[in-house]
């Protein structure tokens, strides 16, 4: 997926192994793969009420680029939507 943009769709850790970095070890891995695919940026959208992703994301260099107000209706409330996104760098040439 040479410079282009993707999503990181589902990321969870089972309840009882959180707290101990699997998170971000996965983040890291999934980001490594796709820098390594020439992928220049990947989003993901945690909901706006999800404070531990959030958290991890921001950890990992995400940034929050948009909010989606209201956009789902969970547990008789309306919850907000994020868009996160973290930009690749480009990798050197081989011989660089
Ligand atoms: C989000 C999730 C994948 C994190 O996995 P993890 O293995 O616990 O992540 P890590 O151990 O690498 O990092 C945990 C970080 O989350 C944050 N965090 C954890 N609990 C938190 C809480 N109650 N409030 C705010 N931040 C919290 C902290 O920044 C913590 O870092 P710290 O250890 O320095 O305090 C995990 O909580 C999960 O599976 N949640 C349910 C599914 C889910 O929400 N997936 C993401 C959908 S976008």
């Amino acid at each position: 997926m040479p410079g282009v943009a993707g999503p990181l769709v589902h990321l969870g850790v089972h309840a009882s192994a959180r707290g101990q970095g699997i998170g971000q070890a996965l983040v890291e891995a999934v980001c490594a793969t796709a820098q390594a695919q020439d992928a220049s940026r990947i989003t993901l959208r945690p909901l706006g009420r999800n404070l531990p992703a959030q958290q991890l994301y921001l950890r990992c260099g995400f940034t929050v680029v948009g909010i989606l107000p209201e956009e789902f209706f969970l547990d008789g409330a309306h919850v907000d939507d994020s868009w996160m996104a973290r930009r690749l760098s480009a990798r050197e040439p081989p011989g660089q």
